[in-house]
């Protein structure tokens, strides 16, 4: 499988009262033709960031990427949209917008302030289709209808007509999430970025959507970024895993690796936190602690000052080390070239 998205040494910050969040540090990571990646990590990670900076929508008023490329490898030579500028971050805005809906799509965090809530449904799908399709495959009003129509089918909207003329306040939050992933791939993307998809819903939807975004990924040929802060929904359906800490990777692995290899200490007690049903099931593991302020980092290892494992040379800057293939693991005391460590 070839790489779609490579992103390199990638560095954004914040602005917040004078001071600098540094919200991503040195994020590299590559993402293959088809392939279904997941991104774990607890609240405030940075996970909502990466993927912001994958469009390059952190707001200038906000912050910016100071450092990295983020190369997008999606279209072929012989097609209409491709950029010779494969570099995101250095991109013009008409190739930004190209992309933007068009080659990645974006499911958001929150489906509720996601929509504008002034516009029914069916006019911000066909705003989408407009800017993307109009005047290339979709040449009349009755063409875009009929694929905004097409779209919500295939998010298994049973009643597309209806969700077509509704505000965003008339739906429930099942009914809205499945309108938002319509709209993402409205415009066929090569690359869907779902952001916490299942956050905002019960337990029984949380299955629905997942089985659905799998459904779309393999019927549209797209690869797909599943970003959560649930270890549980990632092993239903993703086939390599990143675990983030404080804007760093600390691991990155296949989903069995993952599970049944794991080597950081933080993702080893993200697993020892998963509730089991079997009876010979011990306490939860809890990670003592909070995540560390962003404005005024550890030195080091930034997981240090809550690791039960940690040394005095967990105060040096620590680099990704390859333990065996695909399994990459930020940790002082992991061995290169081994799988059992400490
Ligand atoms: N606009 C902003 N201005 C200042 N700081 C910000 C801004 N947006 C995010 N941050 C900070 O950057 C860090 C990463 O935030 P981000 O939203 O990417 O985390 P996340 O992993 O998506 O969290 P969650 O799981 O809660 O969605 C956090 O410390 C957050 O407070
Ligand atoms: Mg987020």
């Amino acid at each position: 499988m070839s790489e779609i998205l490579e992103i390199k040494h990638l560095f954004v910050e914040y602005y917040k009262r004078r001071k600098i969040v540094s919200a991503l540090r040195d994020v590299c990571l590559t993402l293959k033709k088809q392939e279904i990646l997941g991104i774990v990590g607890e609240s405030g990670c940075g996970k909502t960031t990466l993927a912001l900076s994958v469009l390059k929508l952190i707001l200038p008023v906000e912050g910016e990427i100071t450092k990295g490329e983020i190369i997008f490898h999606g279209y072929e030579m012989w097609e209409e949209k491709y950029f010779k500028n494969k570099n995101i971050i250095t991109m013009n805005n008409n190739s930004l917008r190209e992309i933007r809906g068009g080659g990645i799509g974006m499911i958001f965090q929150d489906p509720f302030t996601s929509f504008n809530p002034v516009l029914t449904i069916g006019e911000q799908i066909y705003e989408s289709l407009a800017l993307h399709r109009a005047g290339k495959d979709l040449n009349t009003y009755s063409r875009i209808h009929e694929e905004a129509i097409n779209s919500l089918k295939r998010a298994m909207i049973a009643s597309p007509e209806r969700v077509m003329n509704s505000y965003p306040h008339q739906l429930s939050g099942g009914m809205l999430q499945r309108a938002m992933i319509a709209m993402a791939i409205s415009c066929r993307p090569k690359i869907l970025i779902a952001d916490e998809p299942t956050t905002a819903l019960d337990v029984t939807l949380q299955k629905e959507i997942l089985e659905l975004l799998k459904k779309l990924q393999q019927e549209l040929y797209m690869s797909l970024i599943l970003i959560t802060h649930n270890l549980a929904i990632v092993a239903e359906i993703c086939t390599r895993i990143v675990v983030m800490y404080a804007g760093e990777i600390i691991e990155e692995a296949s989903s069995e690796e993952i599970f049944c290899r794991a080597l950081h200490p933080y993702t080893i007690g993200l697993l020892g936190a998963l509730p089991s049903l079997k009876p010979e099931a011990k306490r939860l593991s809890i990670i003592p602690g909070t995540i560390p302020d962003l404005i005024d980092l550890p030195v080091g290892c930034k997981f240090y000052p809550r690791c039960n494992r940690s040394v005095d040379s967990c105060l040096e800057e620590i680099e990704m080390k390859e333990v065996s293939k695909g399994h990459f693991v930020r940790c002082c005391r992991v061995k290169e070239k081994v799988d059992v460590f400490y």
